[in-house]
């Protein structure tokens, strides 16, 4: 099943070589979901060279680096995310030529480019799942309990919904903490350790800069699968370590992966990363996995279930901040992907505190994760009907009252992520294809139609639309992303609370003065300097600034 490049060359030269300080440590990373993002044959379906194209979009935006999720060969039971092929691209999404032309692309625009690597589980169709005897020594099967086996082994709950196990026709159980469709590896057998770093040196040889490490919390279980002994599991993902999840045995798996991409990295002079898709009770915990012999990054998902208020921001990005320094890591940011509610509809419905939230993010040390579509201000489609839905979780009823924000509709997605203000929990509206350009669906996403349908009111949504309108929030994002590249105090670095009245916060990096104003109304501070930029138009009037109710301004001190 392995694809043959058709022309076999040596990998193309990554930018900014060796290594330094890291790259990582402040670069902006935008999330393609590529089946939603640039279809280029007309199916409906995003693909690679759909993305290629679209390439020069992402480098005027002004980002630093792509993370493209799974366009590996799959039977899309979860979006890809049951890979059956590590090392082929799905006929879907084009060849694996395509893939190499797309990282050649990228990296002589001076991207980096990022991939998905899915090492909790495989698809059932992957050759290892179906082989009788390699099965079973390469996942985890177990017997049942009850008179005749007929009872799952112990009481784990799918995150997708229902029990993690399934019963085989020889009659045991196999686990899979995500759909039947994904079963566990067993992470006990040096095979499954040896394959994976086999797959990342593949997808390293082909160029690539990093790979952001699918369910980095999850490959290792307590032994003997202890029961977790109450319900409502779901609830539980991310507040308390579990004996699937976030278990200290993961980070030996981190800690080689860390030495074979610093030692490929020093190989052949290039810098090449891992960022934890990680759940972890605390910033703490979430914090071990990136000390310095870990992976590089891991996605704050505080910050990104943090409500619209600033205590309670302000506190996120303190545990947030004193957590990653206490290891000398980056803090990562992001508000939306594709697991939960676009922020836009997340935080109230509201487009003004999503165009704030992310000036407020872009405004913070570390590096921001920006997720596609976000830059058009594109709010979560929430009435998809049923016959269009993907998302497996919606077939298995996979959700579970959460923690959002207050005053708000609290669910989770199937992450635990918050997903309050979508149309049910689950995950379809988040991910429906980008609009580009004219007044009708598709909206330039392809010359055919679209594998979900696009909302008719969207026109005035595309990149077109949006190009050279300064009040847009595309230019909003490209002012930012450009004054973040030329500013020296934004990105990586210190930053200092400054006081400000009750619901607005202030801070300083060096040279430059962030303010925020979480409340519905307008609020006056003494002017901090000269206004740079603000996600909604701020005056100053005899030294008084008033800044507008949700809204971030960036000022120059
Ligand atoms: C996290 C991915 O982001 C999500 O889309 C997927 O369903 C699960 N991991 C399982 O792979």
């Amino acid at each position: 099943m392995t694809q043959e490049l058709t022309s076999p060359s040596p990998a193309p030269q990554a930018p900014g070589t060796g290594r330094g300080p890291g790259w990582w440590r402040d670069a902006v990373i935008y999330q393609v979901y590529v089946r939603s993002f640039a279809d280029s044959d007309g199916d409906g379906i995003g693909d690679l060279r759909g993305a290629r194209e679209r390439l020069p979009y992402l480098k005027d935006l002004g980002v630093d680096a792509v993370w493209l999720t799974p366009f590996y060969a799959s039977p899309q039971a979860d979006g890809g995310y049951d890979v059956a092929d590590y090392r082929a691209v799905d006929p879907l999404f084009g060849t694996l030529q395509d893939a190499d032309d797309l990282i050649r692309t990228a990296h002589d625009l001076d991207l980096r480019v990022i991939v998905d690597i899915v090492p909790n589980h495989t698809s059932d169709r992957h050759p290892w799942f179906q082989d009788p005897e390699l099965s079973r020594q390469r996942y985890l099967f177990r017997p049942g309990k009850g008179e005749s086996g007929e009872l799952p082994p112990n009481d784990w709950e799918s995150v997708f919904g229902g029990p993690a196990w399934t019963r085989t026709d020889r009659g045991d159980w196999y686990l899979h903490l995500f759909a039947p469709e994904q079963p566990d590896l067993n992470w006990d057998n040096p095979e499954v350790h040896t394959e994976f770093e086999a797959i990342m040196r593949f997808w390293l040889d082909l160029g690539v800069d990093g790979f952001r490490v699918d369910v980095a919390h999850g490959m290792i279980k307590a032994p003997g699968l202890p029961d977790i002994g109450h319900g409502a599991q779901a609830q539980l993902i991310g507040a308390q370590v579990l004996p699937f999840f976030d278990q200290d045995g993961v980070h030996a798996i981190h800690r080689a992966w860390r030495r074979l991409l610093d030692g490929y990295g020093d190989a052949h002079g290039r810098q090449v990363i891992g960022v934890a898709e990680a759940w972890a009770p605390t910033a703490e915990r979430l914090a071990l996995y990136v000390r310095p012999d870990e992976l590089h990054q891991a996605f704050n998902f505080q910050f990104l279930n943090a409500p619209w208020q600033s205590d309670a921001l302000r506190s996120v990005i303190d545990a947030s901040l004193a957590a990653t320094a206490s290891v000398g890591a980056p803090t990562t940011w992001v508000l939306s992907n594709h697991d939960v509610v676009r922020h836009t509809t997340r935080l109230g419905g509201s487009l003004a505190r999503a165009r704030a939230a992310t000036l407020l993010m872009l405004a913070l040390p570390g590096s921001a994760y920006l997720y596609q579509g976000e830059e058009l201000g594109l709010p979560e489609v929430t009435d998809l009907p049923d016959e269009v839905r993907q998302d497996p979780a919606f077939f298995r009823g996979g959700r579970a009252t959460g923690a959002a924000g207050p005053g708000t509709d609290t669910e989770s997605a199937p992450d635990g992520v918050a997903a309050a203000g979508g149309q049910d929990g689950f995950r379809d509206g988040c991910r429906v294809p980008l609009p580009w350009s004219g007044e009708l669906p598709p909206y330039g996403f392809g010359p055919g139609g679209s594998w979900l349908p696009q909302p008719a009111d969207w026109g005035g949504l595309t990149v077109a639309a949006q190009t050279g309108d300064a009040a847009s929030t595309l230019e909003l994002y490209r002012a930012a992303l450009d004054l973040r590249r030329r500013l020296p105090g934004l990105g990586d670095g210190p930053m200092t609370w400054a006081p400000a009245p009750d619901g607005v916060l202030a801070f300083t990096r060096p040279g430059l003065l962030c303010t925020v104003n979480t409340l519905g109304h307008d609020v006056g501070l003494p002017a901090p300097g000269t206004p740079l930029l603000s996600s909604a138009p701020v005056t100053v009037d005899d030294a008084t600034g008033r800044l507008p109710g949700d809204s971030c301004t960036w000022w120059a001190i």
